[in-house]
This record gives structure tokens, C-alpha cells and sequence, in this order.
């Protein structure tokens, strides 16, 4: 006979907070967010802390190299999307390593051999004025000139014009030399009226462009999550098919941490998964998901650093409705949470629990890491932003970003280009593919949601994550009392 669970699989929306004392110490300034990524014994610190409790979801409409280096500046993790080939996910993970605040490493590149044409498409596929001239147009050929709009009239010229003709050629160009310093590019920029300089190394390769207009954008970030040499931290998400290629070749582009992504990874593919990367490299590995005590022992026996909760909670999900399989992410975080505490008890371990999808308002974050989650690992949230990868679109009047579920067929697409062209029978979809609000830069909101965050950890007398789960009082709220007060 099956097994029957006693408890109702509960989601956020069902609980509130109840305050606790509040002392004079607790005020949102001195409130800290630190929370370990990866497993760690007693005494001893995580090998990697977040400075914010977020992380992006492993997601094409999500996790690219631009949201990625944007939430590490504000001292969160993006775990780069592995639905793509290998060599397009280690170089979006080496962007990532690349960074360097004010250097920008250039998108917009063409040869002296393209023409007026593939300038004004390529403008209008980036919206970046800027285009370096290259010998072979990658971002890092050798710098032959510059293009911007004053050097072309799109609506006179010829379009069959060669670049060569009208670019500013290398010899009347001003350039900075690898190794020079933020502030004398500036200084350069301004000197010489310029609205970018070009960076060249030793071999007069372009490395980057400095542009006037970041001058001022250079806002401090005190969270900033980088390692020892100033590099900013990125995660990559793998499976459990490519990954004795895939994991090679993200760990020589930098990557700092992987987790294995699938909708149901109590598995024993996660297993083999976990042994072989632990048994060949010295990285940590995050598994999910899963959504009970059992899966959780399961991952971690195998030798997981993190598990990721969740089944069917995320917002493009359908996988409840295709498949019955699920758990309320409220019951599931409480119970795999209970689970980390007793290993914790039993071994001396702490294994990190991730929270993953199903956050619909910003008070479900402090619910989630008051139930004990570490960290939480949001996909809507981020999609919503400037720096993630999809294209922004006016419909009536307001803007929306596209946001899509890997399991839906828009992001199955990827495989053609695994299976060398034959593209994978599809039987069915868990995913949708969908719009949500935009809502502008990710600072500002990332921000404004932990703000509140701080402020309900005041409420509840808690100055850090885990004064929160060992002083948050938690109760389930009926339908009526939601609405009470109107
Ligand atoms: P959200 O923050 O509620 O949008 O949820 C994001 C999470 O949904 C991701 O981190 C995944 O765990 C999950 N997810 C992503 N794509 C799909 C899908 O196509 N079907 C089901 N779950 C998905």
C-alpha cells in the first residue's frame, strides 16, 4: 500500500510571523545577511559565503554572464545555465572571471572587410553605439580602429561601404595599455574629450573599452562577492549526461561552484554524478532538487555541498499539473531543513539548504529563511531585471521581459546542437514560456527587497540568519484572517 503523509503540503502564503522582542540592537544597519554556500564542519567557516542570501536560477531566461556579474557585485552567487553547448557556457563563465569594474569587455566587434550594413545590424542587435575593428572581429583580435555613430550617416551612406574606409583606423587612435587604472582612463577620457578609450595589451590586442558614460555609474558595492585576486564569484549548473566533458571545461573557465540542475534529483544519476566530480576535482557541487528527508540523505551521503529544495513550486511550472509530482515548497523546506539540523547533530556537517522557486513576495524570503533555508534561489525575481538575458517588450503600453521554463520547449531547443543537429523527440513539456513586469535595474531592487528583509529580522529580534530560524515564530494562517482588514 502506497505511503500517506500526515501532513497538508503547504506553501508560503499560509504562514505569517509572529514579532518577537525587539532591542535596541536591532536595527536594519546592523543586521548582517552572511550565510554559507557549501557544506562545512562545526567550528570551522564555509568555504564560500554568500554575502546575500540570493542566488539566480540556473535558467536561460535568467542566469547569463550580465546578471551573473551585477548580483555578485551586490554579494550574491548566479549559477550560469547549462542548457547550451559547453564551449557557450565556459565562455560566459569566463566573462564573469573577466570582469573588472569600469572595463568592459567589448560586444560589438566587426573587421575592416564587413561593411556600413553588418554596423547599423549589429547597433541595433545591441543597442551599443561602440564597435571595436578587429583582424578577425572577436573581442579580443588585434585592434585595427574603432567605429561609432559619428563616423557614418546610416540613412546617406552606401551600405556596401567597407569599415575600412570609414572607421577611425588604429593610427589616429587614443588608447590605454593593459594594467593602467580606472581613474587614469578616466582622466585620459576627459583630457582628450572621448566617450571611450580602448584598451590594448602588449600585443596590441583589444582587451577593453572604458566608456565615459560608467563614470558616474561606479556606485560603491561593500558586498561585493569576489575571490582573493578580486574576481568576482559564478556559479554553473550541470547534468547528469555531459558532465565528464562539461565540468573540465567550466573548472578551466573559473567557474567557482557547480549544482547539478534537474527537477527531481533524488536519482541515482545525481549519485554517480556527485562521485565522479568530487573523486576528479576539488569543487563544490550543489544537488536537487528534492523535497523531503530522504532525498536529502540521500544527495548528501553521495557528497553534495548544498541541496536545493523544491518540486513544482516554480512560477513557469507545470510540472504538478503534467506529472503529479510536487511537494508545497513551504512543507518541503520545513521538513529537508529538520533533516540538515539532525545530520548536523549526528555528524558535526552542516549542509547548506537552498530554497528554490515559488517566492512570489518579498516576505516570502524571510519566511523561507526563517523555515531555515541558507540561501534561496529565485528565477521570476531576476528575470524581471535589466541584466538579464532576455528582451525586453512594450505590450500595451508597459514593458515585460520574456521568461521561460527550461522544461518548456524553448529551452529543450538547446539539444539540437548537443545530438549534432537531430533534435530530440519532445513527449511533453514542464515548463511555459511567458512574460513578466519589468522592473528596471537589479540593484535597486534587490535593494529594496532585502530592506525589508532586515526590517522583519528586526521585528523578529533576529540579527543574522540564524538568530532568525531559532527566534521566528511561525503560524498558519486560515483563508479568512489573509483577507482580514480588507
Ligand atoms: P521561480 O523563482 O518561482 O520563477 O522558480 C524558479 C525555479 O523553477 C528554477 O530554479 C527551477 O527550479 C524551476 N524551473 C525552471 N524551469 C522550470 C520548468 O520548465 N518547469 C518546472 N520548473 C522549472
Amino acid at each position: 500500500m502506497a505511503v500517506y503523509l500526515e501532513d497538508v503540503s503547504r506553501t508560503f502564503g499560509e504562514y505569517l510571523l509572529i514579532p518577537g522582542l525587539t532591542t535596541k540592537a536591532c536595527i536594519p544597519t546592523n543586521v548582517s545577511l552572511k550565510t554559507p554556500l557549501v557544506k562545512h564542519a562545526v567550528g570551522e567557516p564555509s568555504p564560500i559565503r554568500l554575502n546575500i542570501p540570493f542566488v539566480s536560477a540556473i535558467m536561460q531566461a535568467v542566469s547569463g554572464p550580465e546578471l551573473a556579474i551585477e548580483l555578485a557585485r551586490n554579494g550574491g552567487l548566479s549559477f550560469i545555465f547549462g542548457s547550451q553547448p559547453i564551449e557557450s557556457q565556459a565562455e560566459m563563465v569566463r566573462k564573469v572571471k573577466k570582469f573588472k569594474a569600469g572595463f568592459v569587455v567589448s560586444d560589438s566587434n566587426l573587421t575592416p572587410e564587413q561593411t556600413l550594413a553588418d554596423v547599423v545590424n549589429l547597433v541595433r542587435q545591441t543597442g551599443h553605439s561602440t564597435i571595436g575593428i578587429t583582424d578577425d572581429g572577436t573581442p579580443n583580435g588585434r585592434l585595427l580602429g574603432i567605429v561609432t555613430s559619428r563616423d557614418y550617416r546610416a540613412e546617406k551612406d552606401d551600405p556596401a561601404m567597407k569599415i575600412g574606409t570609414f572607421m577611425t583606423p588604429f593610427s589616429k587612435l587614443i588608447y590605454g595599455r593593459s594594467g593602467i587604472s580606472l581613474s587614469e582612463a578616466n582622466r585620459i577620457l576627459w583630457e582628450h574629450k572621448l566617450n571611450s578609450l580602448p584598451i590594448i595589451d602588449a600585443d596590441d590586442r583589444l582587451a577593453y573599452f572604458v566608456f565615459r558614460k560608467d563614470y558616474d555609474s561606479h556606485r560603491k558595492n561593500p558586498d561585493e562577492l569576489s575571490d582573493a585576486t578580486k574576481k568576482l564569484l559564478v556559479g554553473a549548473g550541470i547534468n547528469t549526461r555531459d558532465y565528464k566533458e562539461r565540468v573540465p571545461a567550466l573548472i578551466e573557465a573559473g567557474v567557482d561552484a557547480l549544482c547539478i540542475d534537474s527537477s527531481d534529483g533524488y536519482s541515482e544519476w545525481q549519485q554517480e554524478t556527485l562521485e565522479w566530480v568530487k573523486a576528479n576535482y576539488n569543487i563544490p557541487v550543489g544537488a536537487g532538487n528534492i523535497v523531503d528527508s530522504e532525498g536529502f540523505r540521500y544527495l548528501v551521503d553521495a557528497g553534495a555541498d548544498f541541496i536545493k529544495v523544491g518540486i513544482g513550486g516554480g512560477s513557469i511550472c507545470i510540472t504538478r499539473e503534467q506529472k503529479g509530482i510536487g511537494r508545497g515548497q513551504a512543507s518541503a523546506l520545513i521538513d529537508v531543513c529538520r533533516a540538515r539540523d539532525e545530520y548536523f547533530e549526528e555528524t558535526g556537517v552542516y549542509v547548506p539548504v537552498c530554497s528554490d522557486g515559488g517566492i512570489v513576495y518579498d516576505y516570502h524570503m524571510t519566511l523561507a529563511l526563517a523555515m531555515g533555508a541558507d540561501f534561496l534561489m529565485l528565477g521570476r525575481y531576476f528575470a524581471r531585471f535589466d541584466e538579464s538575458p532576455t528582451r525586453r517588450l512594450n505590450t500595451n503600453g508597459s514593458y515585460v521581459k520574456e521568461y521561460w521554463g527550461e522544461g518548456s520547449a524553448r529551452a529543450r531547443n538547446w539539444t539540437r546542437y548537443d545530438l549534432g543537429g537531430e533534435k530530440k523527440a519532445l513527449s511533453f513539456v514542464e515548463g511555459v514560456d511567458s512574460y513578466v513586469p519589468y522592473a528596471g535595474p537589479l540593484k535597486d531592487n534587490v535593494e529594496s527587497s532585502l530592506t525589508k528583509v532586515r526590517s522583519t529580522m528586526c521585528n523578529c529580534g533576529a540579527l543574522d540568519l540564524v538568530q532568525l530560524r531559532e527566534k521566528a515564530r511561525i503560524t498558519l494562517v486560515s483563508a479568512t484572517s489573509l483577507v482580514e482588514g480588507g
